[in-house]
């Protein structure tokens, strides 16, 4: 085993090493041809940031680049991050070497983006992220570049968010709206006077209104211009909703579904429903993103059996397949079976699938691991800065060639 990944790594290696010789010999070739430019540095010279809607930004692999960027976009000062995600001020050991990884799409490229020219393109603009921990992950990682080249903010939030900020100079705002399941859920127990849910032998478990928005954010499609969802890790959580002692009961315009259906049921309802609200109660001009499933990593073991990721490096493809393919059924296969339930509610609708599950399948290196401070490993959440800048990359990406487009 140790022997085929030792193997693995030194083929690995010169794979990198091949595509960086040709990378740099392409680079020298553009800069022999073109010497009407000035090239501010080697690595970006031939990577404008102009979008290319043939190409797909979710397909590519990562290569690991030396150079380093500087400014860096933000570092572990920025106060925004929380905690248990600040793999450099915990001292992760390959904290640094997250970042050096940069995703290249197969017949593009996605460089890091222009955060004061993006600051200027969208200026007088709401920006809400709305979902779970996840998408705060990604609010961070956005807060931080901007707050890095825009420091004038004020701290504030729209109805119902969490957390929010204005950027001053360019009036920006970003706000993170908590869900867990984008509807609104709580606890329920069985009555006295016998429902339909008591008559099926049903005790506790949480009541699910798969047509109602939770409360933190349903304001947020009538203020922000651009809103980006996701949800997907508490459908598949059973410690919290256990499928025995605390299951997921649908409701639908007040009243118990029945009959009852299992969570991936429930899932397809509420994002009709979700979607359909949103489509309903965007303002005219809004564009409207789903993030699709955030993988996790648990080896060994899910997180509450022991599982723990301390790899180092990117998996290469082949482990990918393994640790995430359906035919596997591994620990961690939820993640592309949320993709399934996505795709199919999305089809046909003003959203724009932001596709950031396969490049982050391959970022079992990227996590905090024992650095999150918690009893058991964090493979789930991502260091930050890391691999969620890059999907503000891609988001940003999208929203150029959409606003090039209007
Ligand atoms: C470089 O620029 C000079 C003058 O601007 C031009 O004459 C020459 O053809 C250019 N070389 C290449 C390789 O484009
Ligand atoms: C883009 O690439 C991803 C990752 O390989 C793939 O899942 C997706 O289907 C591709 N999208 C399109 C529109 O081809
Ligand atoms: C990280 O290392 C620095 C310098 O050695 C030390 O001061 C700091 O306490 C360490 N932080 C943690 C969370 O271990
Ligand atoms: C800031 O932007 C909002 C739109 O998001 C707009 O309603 C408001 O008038 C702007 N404020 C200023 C001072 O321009
Ligand atoms: C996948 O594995 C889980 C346990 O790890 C099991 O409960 C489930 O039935 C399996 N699903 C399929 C389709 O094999």
């Amino acid at each position: 085993m140790a022997k085929k990944l030792a193997a693995s790594n030194s083929s690995l290696a010169s794979r990198l090493l091949l595509s960086l010789l040709c990378l740099v010999s392409l680079l020298l070739c553009f800069s022999l041809f073109r010497n009407d430019t000035a090239s501010p540095s080697l690595t970006y010279s031939v990577l404008p940031e102009q979008s290319n809607s043939n190409c797909n930004y979710s397909n590519g692999r990562w290569i690991y680049d030396h150079t380093v960027r500087s400014p860096p976009r933000y570092d572990h000062t920025c106060k925004e991050i929380f905690k248990g995600w600040n793999c450099i001020a915990s001292n992760k050991s390959n904290a640094m070497d997250i970042l050096k990884w940069r995703w290249k799409p197969y017949g593009c490229d996605l460089p890091p983006f222009d955060a004061l020219r993006f600051l200027g393109n969208f200026r007088d603009t709401n920006i809400g992220f709305v979902g779970d921990s996840l998408n705060r992950n990604m609010f961070v990682s956005l807060f931080c570049a901007l707050k890095q080249v825009s420091p004038e903010v004020k701290k504030w939030r729209p109805v119902g968010a969490d957390r929010g900020f204005t950027f001053l100079k360019y009036n920006l705002t970003i706000a993170y709206h908590r869900t867990n399941l984008l509807a609104r859920y709580g606890r329920w127990s069985a009555s006295s006077n016998s429902g339909i849910l008591e008559s099926l032998g049903y005790k506790e478990g949480y009541r699910i209104d798969v047509d109602m928005p939770d409360g933190t954010w349903a304001e947020a499609p009538s203020f922000h211009d651009i809103l980006v969802f996701n949800t997907g890790h508490w459908w598949w959580a059973p410690s919290k909703f256990d499928p025995v002692n605390s299951p997921m009961l649908f409701f639908e315009k007040g009243v118990p579904v029945t009959p009852p259906v299992p969570p991936d049921a429930g899932l397809d309802m509420v994002l009709k429903h979700m979607v359909s609200f949103v489509e309903m109660n965007a303002r005219p001009s809004a564009m409207l993103f789903f993030r699709t499933q955030s993988p996790r990593h648990f080896e060994g073991g899910d997180w509450d059996q022991g599982g723990s990721c301390p790899r180092v490096q990117p998996l290469v493809p082949q482990e990918v397949e393994e640790l995430f393919s359906l035919k596997h059924n591994g620990t961690n296969v939820e993640s592309r079976l949320v993709n399934e339930h996505l795709h199919r509610a999305l089809k046909g609708t003003t959203f724009q699938i932001l596709d950031i599950t396969h490049m982050s399948e391959f970022r079992a290196d990227a996590h905090p691991s024992t650095a999150g401070g918690k009893r058991h490993d964090d493979c789930m959440h991502w260091c930050l800065p890391g691999l969620t800048d890059t999907w503000n990359d891609l988001f940003i990406a999208h929203l150029n060639s959409l606003k090039a487009r209007n």
